[in-house]
């Protein structure tokens, strides 16, 4: 089977790393890829957004299997040229990506499929933004509407912050603050069956004590010792198959993988967000827990024929992935240092994943993004991968780098 993976991050490294695994894969491409994917996959320098431009690639290469990685292209639309040209993509069409394109779209889906989420107003003026705000008190959840690479999304007891997010956006959420801890739970569907994945948590904030700012992700970590028995199948029951049956109604049907961000509150588990691809940094942890060979399952979900798939194998064991960021990230990330040390990190366990990483002029690799790239290892428990991942992450280097040292860590004492 001939795959392109289509995105560049950490995300797109680990499907890449996994598929390379794969006996059934013979030829893996990516694009545009980075420093670590070329090293498993052959990079091409074409533009993610551009659906005619992948679209080609994909003719040129004859390719079997396109998976989309990133939200940018998916609700970009690339998918649906593919779909249109015969190819079959892993990934939702744009309509069906709007249920993480739109927060609003996806609060009206909810609500239409009986889902249980936060209670929340659709705001565009100060004045329905201010009076939202007073509906539910602090402390305050105020996310623009669209897409925001994770940084979109404020939460303070400061109403004055508040109303200063809302005023920067066009439209935004406002909603009732969930307590309790996260889980993300991703399924792959092919529009009618769901399969759900194992559940990992990330940690979204800059630093340590989950202080600082929201990014993308700083680390992860599967399986979670502390999630109630039976979360999966409560969530596959009054989550994501109702979900999934939601848009298949619609017209819309959503085929690819469907990120469930859940909180388990006080009164129950309530979707935070959905996202229409793979988490990163979770699927670091969860693809590396997967022993089924990965290429098929994609494959399925894309021709429609997930339910007569076996069911999936999962390692009993446990995953951890921890981010290096660069200077400066979220707000202003410094790129162009060169990274040191990544030679001495892989073991039998431990690997490095790429994501803001390109090669220099000497071949050496250079830092290019705001997460540079993660280190995810594997272990007997949660407590031997977390020493695994913090022993490499200890050898690498990049100047004003930074990573945060509690990943996993309350999980790990468990
Ligand atoms: P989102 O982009 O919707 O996942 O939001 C990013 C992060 O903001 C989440 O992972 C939560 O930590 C936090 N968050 C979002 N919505 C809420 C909410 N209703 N209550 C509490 N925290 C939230
Ligand atoms: N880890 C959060 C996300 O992928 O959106």
């Amino acid at each position: 089977m001939k795959v392109l993976v289509i995105g560049g991050g950490a995300r797109e490294h680990a499907l890449c790393r996994s598929l390379s695994l794969d006996p059934a894969v013979t030829e893996l491409h990516c694009a545009p890829g980075n420093a670590g994917i070329a090293q498993v996959a052959t990079v091409h320098p074409v533009d993610q957004l551009d659906g005619a431009a992948v679209t080609a690639l994909a003719a040129e290469l004859a390719a079997d299997l396109v998976v989309v990685g990133p939200e940018a292209p998916l609700v970009a639309g690339v998918a649906d040229p593919l779909r249109a040209a015969g190819v079959p993509v892993f990934g939702p069409s744009a309509e069906a990506a709007q249920l993480e394109g739109s927060k609003a779209f996806a609060k009206d889906v909810m609500a239409a499929a009986g889902v249980p989420t936060a209670r929340s107003y659709v705001c565009t003026t100060a004045e329905e933004a201010a009076a939202a705000l007073d509906a539910f008190g602090a402390p305050y959840v105020v996310k623009d509407d669209g897409l925001a690479a994770g940084k979109g999304v404020v939460v303070t007891s400061d109403r004055a912050a508040a109303l200063e997010h809302a005023a920067s956006c066009e439209r935004v959420v406002i909603e009732e603050y969930l307590d309790g801890p996260e889980v993300s739970l991703f399924a792959i569907t092919d529009g009618t069956t769901v399969l759900p994945l194992v559940p990992a948590q990330d940690f979204k904030r800059a630093l340590d004590g989950d202080e600082g700012p929201n990014t993308g992700g700083m680390g992860a970590y599967s399986p979670l010792p502390w999630a109630p028995e039976g979360l999966v199948d409560e969530v596959l029951a009054t989550v994501l198959q109702p979900t999934v049956d939601e848009l298949r109604r619609r017209g819309t049907p959503f085929s690819g993988l469907l990120y469930a961000g859940l909180a388990l509150t006080s009164r129950g588990t309530r979707v935070i967000e959905f996202n229409a691809r793979f988490g990163d940094p979770e699927t670091q942890v969860v693809l590396a827990r997967l022993r089924t060979p990965l290429a098929g399952v994609l494959l399925a979900a894309a021709d429609g024929t997930l339910g007569e798939l076996e069911p999936l194998r999962w390692d009993e064991g446990a995953a951890v992935t921890v981010v290096v960021a660069s200077e400066g990230y979220p707000a202003a990330p410094r790129t162009g240092d060169p990274i040191e040390g990544l030679d001495e990190v892989a073991d039998e366990h431990t690997y490095v994943l790429h994501a803001g990483t390109r090669s220099g002029d000497g071949g050496e690799v250079l830092s290019a993004g705001g997460r540079v790239l993660s280190v995810t290892a594997t272990g007997a428990d949660i407590a031997e991968a977390r020493e695994r991942a913090y022993r490499g992450i200890a050898r690498i280097s990049l100047k004003g780098s930074h990573h945060r040292t509690d990943i996993a860590l309350k999980a790990a004492q468990q």
